[in-house]
This record gives structure tokens, C-alpha cells and sequence, in this order.
């Protein structure tokens, strides 16, 4: 029996700041972040969007096809939560009508957390091949105006359907791991925008991967040329590109820049036009690559590279299924990607600057999502969600 991605949907808000806009009024080049860091445009979330409603969103057509009584737990990774206590899959859980025997909790480990909810659900199938786990990631990603962190904000939530003998990726149990207490990237209770040493953070995601691949080599028969595509977290499209080169470099592959892009190209196209989403950005890596590649993936070989600053990471493996193309939402997301707006500068300040109201007195939030689900009152500090 295998285990791994039945089903895998993406969702993002329908505003979007281009990165030129933001070039423009910081006065730098706009090929700083075009080609420097690899990043067009970043999504930002509508006043009545956040984690909830961008995972509800991404889980619908799941449900849909599944109905609401198949999935026995959801597992909710998010590093922006809304609430120190109750879990935001609950209320995921309410708006998709599911079945009240579903256990939902939430996750966190900064970006890392959503293939920590992966490997679990993957031993709770393999436990019982009967149940099926759905798991989330979603993240609202901020960073300081004016800070170099700015240009790699975005948003967005992917919804996975993990059970046994998949149609999509058969996920290869072995994987190399590497924990480390570092400060490279943290978010305060008390702040709305996380704070990062840039820099920094980047030679330890780098660091992480070498540790990761050093254990994956332990833990695994499978090496670096059994490999045909590799997924990273991708905070920004660049990072990807230093990361596999690195990769590459350790193994002494010899391989020409040409070759180490075509196995990473194909999983930067949908990030380079939403931004970092945290959580959610690998597998929405992971969607790029399955979708966008103009070639059947069948049996082939995907290697993921999962960080979370602070720092967790974990290196894993995964074959692509025959006939995934057909489980895909391959339209759906590329309808939602082309039917997205463009903000001007004033309107991202307005988006960025929304006050989340602490006084818990009654507010309702006008309707502006595109989404079926949205977030309608934050009154008497409970947060209201409806469907539109
Ligand atoms: P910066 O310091 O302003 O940028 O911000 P820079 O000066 O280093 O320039 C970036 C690149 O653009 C450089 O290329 C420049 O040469 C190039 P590189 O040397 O890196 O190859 N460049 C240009 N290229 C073409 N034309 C030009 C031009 N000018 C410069 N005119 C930084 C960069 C990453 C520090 C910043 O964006 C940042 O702080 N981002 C947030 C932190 C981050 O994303 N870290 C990544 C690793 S940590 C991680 O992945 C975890 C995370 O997702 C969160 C979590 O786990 O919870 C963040």
C-alpha cells in the first residue's frame, strides 16, 4: 500500500501589488526583484480574507468531489494564527459542513509545519488505510513597510487530501531532518509583521538543506540522480535556484546551469506571481511543477525540501502516480490566477494598514473577497465567518 497527495488545491486572494509598483515608489530597480530575487507580483489579502477563509476556499473542491463526510481529521499548519487558543481549522471545519467526528488541530513551526502535518497524516493513514486526512497550510506573509523583507509578502492556502494509494504522489517514507535553535526569522506574540535577519536566514535555510540531504542519505537508498525534480520552500523564486545549485554543488553533479534550472523551473511559475505564502509555498511549488510542466510526470522522482526559520527542516521524496493529470485543478487554479486585480500603491498601503480591532466592540467587514467564504464581524472579539 502506498500513501501520499490524492488531491491537491491551491487558493489566493484576487489582489495583487506588481512589484514594479513597489520598485517605483522605493526608487530602486525594479530588476532587484524580477531578477534578483525572482518575485513579479505578491498577493494581498482582501479586508475580509485571512487563514481561515483562504484554507476554506482551497479545501472546497476537495470536499465537493469527496463529500462532507469522508474526512476523519484536519491537520491546519499556519505560522500567522489568528487566535492563541482555538484552532483555525475549526472554523474551516464549520463552513465546509463536515462531519462533527473529524478531529481538527492546529500546527506550527513557521514555514515548516505543513509538511509536518504531511508526514503525520501519512502515519495516520498508514495506521488506517480507511481514513483520509485533509491537511492545510495557509499564511498571510508581512513583513515592516520600507524593510528589504517587503517585496517577498503574499498570501495564500493549499489544501492536500492525504490517503492510501493516492492518484497524485506516492510520498517515500524516508526523510533526513535537521532541527536548530537559531534567530533568523520570528514573530512575537505581540507583533502583526514578522521580523527577520535576512541575510542570515538565508545562509541557514542553505545550511539546513545540506544537514537535511547529509540525514536523507542516511535514512534513504535514494541519491541525488535518482532524483528528476526538486520542490523547495520558496520564499522567494531566487532562493531556489542558490539552494538547488548548493545541492548540486555537495553531490558534485557536474551539471550545467541549464540543466540544474529544468529541474526547478517548472516549480516557480505560480509563486513568482503570489509571493512567500509561508506554510503553503512548497506545495504550492508542488502545483506549478504537476500542472505547469508540459511533460507527463509519471514514476518520476520529486524531491522536497521543506524549511521553517528557527529553525526545522526536512528533506523527503515522492513518485508521481499515472494518471495524476486528471486529479488535478489545474483550470481552477489557473482561472483563479488570471482573474486577480491589480492593486496601485495607495491601495496595498490600504490593505496593509487595515486595523485588526482589539477593542471588542462590534465591526463589520464589507464584503470584497472573491471567494465563496469570507470573514463578515470581528465583534465582541469573535471573528464571524460566512459564506457569500
Ligand atoms: P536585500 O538585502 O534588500 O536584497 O533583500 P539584496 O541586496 O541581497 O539583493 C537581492 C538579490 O538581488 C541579490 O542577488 C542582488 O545581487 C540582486 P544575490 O546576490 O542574492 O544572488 N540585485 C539585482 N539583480 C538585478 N538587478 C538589480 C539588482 N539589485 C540587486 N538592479 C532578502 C534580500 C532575502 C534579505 C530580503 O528579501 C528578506 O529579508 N526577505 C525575507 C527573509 C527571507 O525570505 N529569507 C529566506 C530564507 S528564510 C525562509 O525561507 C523562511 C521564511 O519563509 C519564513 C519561515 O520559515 O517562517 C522567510
Amino acid at each position: 500500500m502506498s500513501v501520499g497527495i490524492d488531491e491537491i488545491s491551491f487558493y489566493t486572494s484576487s489582489y495583487y501589488l506588481d512589484l514594479r509598483t513597489l520598485a517605483e515608489r522605493q526608487g530602486t530597480d525594479p530588476n532587484k526583484y524580477y531578477d534578483g530575487i525572482g518575485q513579479e507580483k505578491m498577493a494581498m489579502a482582501a479586508h475580509d480574507e485571512d487563514i481561515v477563509t483562504l484554507a476554506a476556499n482551497a479545501a472546497l473542491p476537495i470536499v465537493e468531489r469527496i463529500g462532507t463526510d469522508a474526512i476523519s481529521t484536519i491537520l491546519f499548519a499556519t505560522e500567522t494564527g489568528i487566535d492563541q487558543s482555538k484552532a483555525a481549522g475549526v472554523y474551516v471545519h464549520r463552513l465546509l459542513g463536515l462531519n462533527s467526528r473529524c478531529r481538527v488541530v492546529e500546527l506550527k513551526h513557521a514555514c515548516y509545519s505543513a509538511t509536518a502535518a504531511v508526514q503525520m497524516a501519512c502515519a495516520l493513514v498508514a495506521r488506517n488505510p480507511s481514513k483520509q486526512v485533509l491537511v492545510i497550510a495557509s499564511d498571510v506573509a508581512r513583513y515592516d513597510l520600507d524593510s528589504p523583507g517587503e517585496a517577498t509578502q503574499g498570501c495564500g492556502a493549499v489544501a492536500m487530501l492525504i490517503k492510501a494509494n493516492p492518484r497524485v504522489l506516492e510520498i517515500e517514507p524516508e526523510s533526513g531532518t535537521h532541527t536548530e535553535d537559531v534567530m533568523d526569522f520570528w514573530r512575537p506574540n505581540y507583533r502583526t509583521t514578522a521580523l527577520v535577519d535576512g541575510k542570515y536566514s538565508t545562509k541557514i535555510y542553505l545550511t539546513s538543506l545540506k544537514r537535511s540531504w547529509e540525514n536523507f542519505c542516511e535514512e534513504s537508498a535514494v541519491r541525488y540522480g535518482d532524483i528528476d525534480y526538486f520542490c523547495y520552500h520558496l520564499p522567494f523564486g531566487k532562493m531556489a535556484q542558490k539552494a538547488h545549485s548548493q545541492l548540486a554543488r555537495v553531490n558534485k553533479t557536474g551539471q550545467t546551469p541549464e540543466e540544474l534550472a529544468a529541474q526547478i523551473e517548472p516549480t516557480l511559475i505560480y509563486n513568482r506571481l503570489i509571493g512567500n505564502c509561508y506554510t503553503a509555498s512548497m506545495y504550492i511549488g508542488l502545483c506549478s511543477l504537476l500542472e505547469q510542466l508540459n511533460e507527463d510526470l509519471t514514476d518520476k522522482r520529486i524531491g522536497l525540501f521543506s524549511y521553517g526559520s528557527g529553525s526545522v527542516s526536512e528533506f523527503f521524496t515522492a513518485k508521481v502516480v499515472s494518471g495524476y493529470q486528471s486529479a488535478l485543478n489545474t483550470v481552477r487554479h489557473a482561472e483563479l490566477l488570471k482573474d486577480r486585480t491589480e492593486l496601485s500603491y495607495e491601495e496595498y498601503l490600504t490593505l496593509y494598514r487595515y486595523p485588526d480591532p482589539r477593542d471588542g466592540g462590534q465591526h463589520v467587514i464589507e464584503p470584497d473577497t472573491q471567494g465563496r467564504f469570507r470573514l463578515a464581524a470581528i465583534s465582541d472579539h469573535k471573528r464571524e465567518y460566512v459564506e457569500r
